[in-house]
């Protein structure tokens, strides 16, 4: 349910009453259990327009405040804060309808837009190493949460499958010709031995020259050899995506490659505005205000990275219809997509009201705080690191005798990729991050075992109760209170990091959840003789809604949960 919105209609509702034509801002979540629930804190910001005491004004908001079953007590606090408790009645009705909804009380958006999400974008010539999986883990969040909240949202996967570096890539290929596929395993291998002949030899070197010129001019043969090769290599990444359980498909892949007829069309349309200078034989769009111009044909004739994203925004916008375009990529290519946008707005490319917005993250670090790399400075391949996680997590599970091996097996992927995956949302995604083992596979603190470890003791609950789930919830505690009130606020969280496109909100919302939960169930036994059996069914409720909050805010950061851990 949209609970902050609710609140805010219940305040509009004592504005009018009191004759304050002003718009009352939005209240906010208490931050402290003292505070009440909620607390409004419009009234100081009032106090000059209406030439009024805060505190007075506030008095008269409370007064003429509908105590109409969404608000139990409204108390004025400090200078004029209003801090408010919500109603028992209301908020146990309301968690008992999110626990029979399968979409546990989120609604979908009245006016979905359509969305494009453009992430992952690895370079075919190289192994994906972990500067993508921090694309590819926020921006498959940010696709699975907007289309859960009903928004229409298309997945591009822009890989770079395009670039003079292929001519060379190919020659190597065709020369190698059965061992190719065997030998393209090691990506980054492969480019050094193919970038070996390249210098070594000056006939496969032209080769290599020619087989550019030759690709870029639709030569069927050439064009074979370099599918083949951007298929073995896209393959390698889909066994990425699937360790990942990452939703990105070959249909997602609108590649570099994709572009290519509508590159001259780009010059031509940006010509015709006369937006063009020559620079050192370049051809360049300079931007008001920036020193440095936008590249957008060389000398030579060639494109450029820049030339690309400009088809493709245009693509984006009027072929796909995006309203929003989202672009999950490294902070270090910020004043890239700043100049691509604003040229791509301002030659009419893209209309004037679609949003385009850069998700930048920072970089992966080591313990000591440098870039991560291998121990001998290499860059650590993504496939090994995840397979790591899951040799890490079989470790870390208890009682390994209680399962099968095929059983620690599938347990010990979830955990694993779930500790990786969720180690980076949970992070603001613009800070750098440090990637340390122990504390993402940790079952205390911020992590998802913790979060995994709820949702099970909340299973063996239930597996150990065998009565019939029927009955109501009765908030009989400040805890339970405050548990229901949480539950009641996963919409708005999920809003709010739609939004902002920042999936630590979520991971910050499911832990808050997750220990207060701990917190309840310490205090306010279940199944334990003597529970009146009201009580019981209540807690019960509450527990099982919790369990769903925590699975479906899982399921949108792409990490599975167990039954049993
Ligand atoms: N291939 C690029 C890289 O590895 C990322 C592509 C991002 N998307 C885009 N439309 N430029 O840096």
């Amino acid at each position: 349910m949209k609970l902050k919105q609710t609140i805010n209609q219940t305040i509009q509702k004592a504005f009018d009453k009191a004759n304050i034509s002003e718009q009352p801002m939005s209240v906010s979540e208490a931050t402290k259990p003292d505070f009440g629930d909620y607390q409004f804190n419009g009234a100081m910001a009032l106090s000059k327009k209406l030439g009024k005491n805060p505190r007075d004004i506030a008095a008269s908001i409370i007064e003429n405040l509908d105590i109409d079953g969404i608000i139990a007590k409204a108390e004025i606090a400090g200078p004029g804060f209003i801090n408010l408790w919500l109603n028992p009645l209301f908020i146990a009705t309301n968690c008992e309808r999110s626990r029979v909804d399968e979409r546990v009380g989120v609604e979908k958006h009245e006016n979905p837009i359509k969305v494009v999400v453009d992430y992952s974008g690895p370079n075919m010539a190289k192994q994906m190493h972990v500067g993508h999986l921090r694309s590819t883990i926020i921006g498959d969040t940010l696709a699975n949460l907007l289309t859960f909240l009903g928004d229409e949202v298309i997945r591009q996967n822009h890989i770079g499958d395009w670039g003079t570096q292929f001519g060379m890539l190919i020659a190597y290929l065709e020369e190698m010709g059965e061992d190719g596929s065997v030998s393209l395993k090691d990506l980054e291998q492969f480019y050094k031995d193919a970038k070996g002949r390249f210098d070594a030899d000056a006939e496969f070197a032209d080769k290599a020259r020619e087989y550019v010129v030759k690709i870029q001019s639709g030569d069927a043969y050439c064009l074979e050899l370099w599918q083949k090769f951007i298929d073995i290599s896209l393959g390698h990444c889909e066994e990425v995506y699937e360790k990942l359980n990452v939703n990105l498909t070959r249909d997602d892949v609108r590649a570099e490659s994709f572009y290519n007829d509508e590159l001259p069309k780009v010059i031509d349309a940006l010509n015709e505005r006369g937006s063009l200078k020559e620079s050192n034989g370049a051809q360049c769009v300079f931007l008001e205000g920036d020193e440095i111009p936008v590249l957008v044909q060389k000398g030579d004739g060639g494109y450029l990275y820049a030339t690309t994203d400009l088809a493709a925004l245009w693509y984006r916008a009027q072929v796909l219809g995006a309203k929003r375009i989202s672009y999950v990529v490294d902070a270090r290519q910020g004043g890239h997509f700043k100049q691509v946008f604003r040229v791509a707005k301002e030659a009419g490319f893209v209309p004037e009201d679609v949003k385009l917005e850069h998700i930048a993250f920072g970089t992966m670090m080591d313990k000591g705080g440098k870039p991560f790399k291998t121990r001998d400075g290499g860059t650590v391949k993504l496939i090994d690191l995840l397979d790591e996680a899951v040799i890490k997590a079989k470790a870390a599970i208890k009682d390994k005798e209680s399962y099968s091996e095929e059983e620690v097996e599938a347990l010990a992927k979830i955990i694993g990729i779930g500790a990786v995956k969720y180690a980076d949302l949970a992070i603001n995604r613009e800070s750098n991050y440090i990637f340390n083992w122990d504390k993402m596979l940790s079952f205390e603190g911020n992590t998802s075992l913790y979060m995994q470890y709820a949702y099970a003791r909340i299973q063996s609950i239930f597996r150990r109760f065998d009565g019939e789930l029927k009955g109501e919830i009765i908030i009989g505690d400040v805890l339970e209170h405050r548990l229901a009130v949480m539950l009641l606020r996963f919409e708005d969280i999920l809003e709010r990091t739609a939004e902002d496109a920042s999936p630590n909100q979520i991971t910050t919302y499911l832990y808050e959840l997750a220990t207060l939960f701990m917190r309840f169930y310490e205090q306010n036994p279940i199944l334990k003789e003597g529970v009146p059996e009201e009580i019981k069914i209540s807690r019960l409720l509450l527990a099982d809604l919790t369990a769903k909050t925590i699975k479906q805010g899982l399921d949108i950061l792409g990490i599975q949960v167990v039954d049993k851990l």
